[in-house]
């Protein structure tokens, strides 16, 4: 039983990004921009809209383009000031309400090894973890519905939501036992079931939070599916020794970690702007006409 509340949280951004190259070559895919903001700026508004206080960013390659983006920029600030674009100002203001620390994972060994690396940062504390594949748009902050949760039952939370059949080897399924309003009791987490073998079509969508005991098995776990160390695999050790529970959040969830995700986010994203609703949608439109006669 945990009396603590989470006030940390992990932001894993040290992948390959494979799904993107080239774009990813050079740049991690969390700065991959969604209209005008890098995906991971949308994750870490999130987690201060949930009251989370400190941020640890786990980095690789591309580590100076996330640091500068969260970093003041004098120049860039006096330029704006000068010629007088205090609407652009405010954005590109760093964010005040949250302190943004940076490890480096070495190498990208995975997901699990990637939340290992920032357990000095946690120290003996529940904490987040919010992956930039999935931005969820909700009346309450996906990751402010999972710290209700654990205020309620002081125990690790997942996020999850329902996929269709054909995807649910690209995902983390959960094996539920009983479900008492958007709670469940989880049986088992499986990391990427062979088609047609999953428990269930509840996926796990990149929100978590995380009693500190996970490092006990992050620290042995071995390399799973794809050769990479999970968080899936020690989730669902953990589960053996303590109940995890998983929630099926409330809101919209956008699958920005893929090509077609990350375009069809672009798209709903630029029709919510006003400022280019108009224009987009008749483009669109014209688009429509034009490939359906090819
Ligand atoms: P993904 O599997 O979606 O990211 O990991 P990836 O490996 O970068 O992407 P692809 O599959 O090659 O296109 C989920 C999250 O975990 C981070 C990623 O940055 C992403 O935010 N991650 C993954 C790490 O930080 N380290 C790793 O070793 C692996």
């Amino acid at each position: 039983m945990y009396v603590k509340t989470v006030r940390k949280a992990i932001i894993p951004a040290a992948g390959l990004g494979t799904r993107f190259l080239p774009a990813t070559k050079a740049m991690p895919k969390e700065m991959l921009p969604i209209v005008d903001k890098p995906t991971i700026q949308y994750i870490v508004e999130e987690a201060i809209e949930s009251g989370i206080e400190d941020i640890i960013i786990v980095t690789g390659k591309g580590k100076r383009a996330i640091e500068d983006h969260f970093d003041h920029a004098f120049e860039l600030e006096q330029a704006l000031l000068k010629s007088n674009k205090h609407d652009l100002l405010e954005k590109v203001k760093e964010p005040s309400k949250v302190d943004i620390h940076y490890i480096r994972q070495k190498e990208p060994k995975g997901l699990g090894h990637a939340v290992w690396c920032a357990r000095k940062f946690i120290g003996d504390e529940p904490f987040a973890v919010l992956l930039g594949d999935d931005i969820v748009q909700a009346e309450t902050p996906c990751l402010k519905q999972l710290m209700n949760e654990f205020e309620q039952t002081r125990s690790s939370v997942i996020g999850v939501k329902q996929v269709a059949d054909d995807e649910t080897h690209r995902y983390g399924i959960i094996d539920p036992i009983d479900k008492k309003g958007r709670r469940y009791q989880v049986r088992q987490f499986v990391e990427k079931p062979a088609p047609g073998t999953a428990p269930s079509n509840l996926a796990i969508m990149g929100r978590y939070i995380l009693t500190p005991e996970i490092f006990l098995f992050l620290e042995k776990q071995e390399a799973g599916t794809g050769g990479e160390i999970q968080l899936t695999d020690a989730i669902q050790k953990l589960n053996e020794i303590q109940r995890v529970f998983a929630y099926e959040f409330e809101g919209k969830r956008y699958d920005v970690g893929e090509k077609l995700g990350f375009i069809q986010t672009t798209i709903e994203f630029g029709l919510q702007n006003e400022e280019m609703r108009e224009e987009l949608l008749k483009f669109m439109e014209e688009i429509i006409r034009q490939y359906a006669k090819s």
